[in-house]
């Protein structure tokens, strides 16, 4: 048998695709997972003549082309790491291993590291789409070495998903986790954009008590604007489909309690190390966590009755109003992760491209929208510092749009409706543009208290105050 261009381990439903996807563009691929089973079943189901399973992790490895390119794509986690201890043995200088999951960058630093040791090449890849993504282009985020890249560069290329100009859904990251870091704060992105969405839904909904074929009318409207997005397109279908049980539709039979696979958590836990602030992915993950209290909240609600409905905004002027607070608000959870990532960058010493990460981003992943053309167009312009607010293009949208977002987040307010997303893309709008912010209270609170020490506006040095006296 001639050798196989390239491996995966790990036949499950991200696995299983990509493989079909890789042979789709006639690269040979063998393919192992750790129950034969499973891959007898592929193999009766989508094997091909450039398909090639193996029993053993040995016959695996001997059916690859040297230097072996071997894609890990099983549970994030302990699994990966059990995978690698075992492969390591059978590999030989210059192979390179892919961690295609989830991964934690943490984790992907620490295994970069290890394989490193050994003389093997390590790329930590964020994939994006799910399994739909996996089998016709997914958007792919390769972090590793340079050289590392260039093995598998043609591969990832062909499988990817297409960019607004028909370019491949994948560009080389940065060094070791740089990949899988932009991956968690795409999925970071995904959780603040769905979580203004949602807002806006319940608003709509609430307040203006409108039925699911309405609401999916409504964001089909949206989806054929500025927003247009897979994310408010597979909307319409969420909202309109009938319920297969009952009478009436699926969505109001949907138990309000949202989960998650703690990405944005991370996201989350990684901006509060680094000291950046991004509140609306943050809240978006704290509104997960409420929405799990189901029946604290029910218990709870009997005890605070919400004030009747006001408004003084017809139907027609709020959802126009509504689409244009969304874009602000998805602007402003955009400017929040680009700046995570712009930090975290710095921090790491890795040389990402703003303007390719939005690229790569406007098809295949979960976040693809045409904003994200706009954005990668703004930033290809843009020098590597440049904050999202100061784009001309987009401060001309967000000068607006920013009153929209305003009363959208009042209303909201005013009839009880927990609008915590919409108004951290607006309370981080208005704190990043204020040249003045009362941190100059808390400076002098401290310095009451703990003789913390001030800096002044007039002179320089550290000041205190015997505020006794
Ligand atoms: N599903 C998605 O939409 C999606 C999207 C993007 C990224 N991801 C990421 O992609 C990765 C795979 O996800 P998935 O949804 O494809 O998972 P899955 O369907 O649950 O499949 C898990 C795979 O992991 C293997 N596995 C588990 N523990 C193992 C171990 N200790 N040693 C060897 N193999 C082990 C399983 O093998 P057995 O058959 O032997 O159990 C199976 O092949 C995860 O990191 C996930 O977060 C998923």
């Amino acid at each position: 048998m001639e050798k196989s261009n390239i491996g995966l381990i790990g036949l499950g439903v991200m696995g299983s695709n990509l493989s079909r996807n890789i042979a789709s563009k006639k690269f040979h691929i063998s393919v192992y997972n750790r129950t034969t089973e499973v891959t007898d079943e592929f193999i009766k189901e989508h094997g091909n003549e450039y398909i090639h399973p193996a029993k053993t992790l040995e016959e695996f490895v001997d059916q690859l082309e040297v230097p072996r390119k071997i894609i890990i794509l099983v549970k994030a986690g302990k699994a990966v790491d059990a995978v690698i201890e075992k492969l390591m043995p059978l590999l030989e200088k210059g192979d390179v291993v892919i961690d295609c999951g989830n991964s934690n960058f943490n984790n992907t630093l620490r295994r970069f590291d290890a394989l490193k040791e050994k003389g093997l090449q390590f790329i930590g890849c964020g994939v994006s789409g799910g399994e739909e993504g996996a089998l016709h282009g997914p958007s792919l985020m390769p972090g590793g070495t340079l050289e590392a890249w260039n093995t598998i560069k043609n591969i990832f290329e062909s499988i990817a998903a297409r960019d607004f100009s028909g370019g491949p859904c994948v560009t080389y990251i940065g060094d070791n986790a740089a990949g899988h870091y932009v991956k968690m704060v795409h999925n970071g992105i995904e959780y603040g954009v769905m979580q203004i969405m949602a807002e806006g839904y319940d608003i709509l909904k609430n307040v203006y008590k409108l039925d699911p074929p309405k609401l999916s009318e409504i964001f089909k409207k949206y989806n054929d604007g500025k927003l247009k997005s897979y994310l408010f397109e597979i909307s319409i279908e969420v909202l309109a489909r009938k319920d297969e049980f009952e009478d009436g539709y699926l969505i109001d039979y949907i138990l309000d309690r949202a989960a998650q696979k703690g990405t944005g958590k991370w996201t989350a836990i990684d901006a509060l190390k680094q000291g950046e602030a991004i509140p609306t992915i943050t809240e978006a993950v704290f509104a997960r966590f409420i929405s799990s209290h189901k029946d604290l909240r029910t218990n709870l609600s009997k005890k605070y009755q919400k004030e009747k409905i006001k408004t003084d905004m017809d139907l027609d002027t709020f959802v126009s109003t509504l689409e244009d607070a969304l874009y602000a608000a998805m602007l402003s959870s955009y400017a929040q992760g680009y700046h995570l990532i712009r930090e975290a960058a710095k921090e790491n010493k890795w040389d990402i491209d703003i303007a390719e990460v939005s690229r790569i981003w406007e098809g295949g992943c979960i976040i693809r929208a045409d904003i994200l053309n706009v954005l990668h167009k703004a930033f290809e312009k843009a020098n590597k510092d440049t904050h999202l607010f100061e784009i001309p293009e987009l401060a001309k949208d967000l000068q607006r749009t920013i009153p929209l977002l305003r009363k959208t987040v009042t209303l909201g307010v005013q009839n009880g409706i927990p609008v915590s997303g919409l108004s951290t893309a607006l309370s981080y709008f208005d704190a990043i543009t204020s040249k003045q912010v009362p941190a100059n209270f808390i400076q002098g609170l401290r310095d009451y208290f703990g003789a913390h020490t001030y800096k002044r506006t007039d002179k320089e040095g550290a000041f205190h105050t015997d505020w006794n006296i």
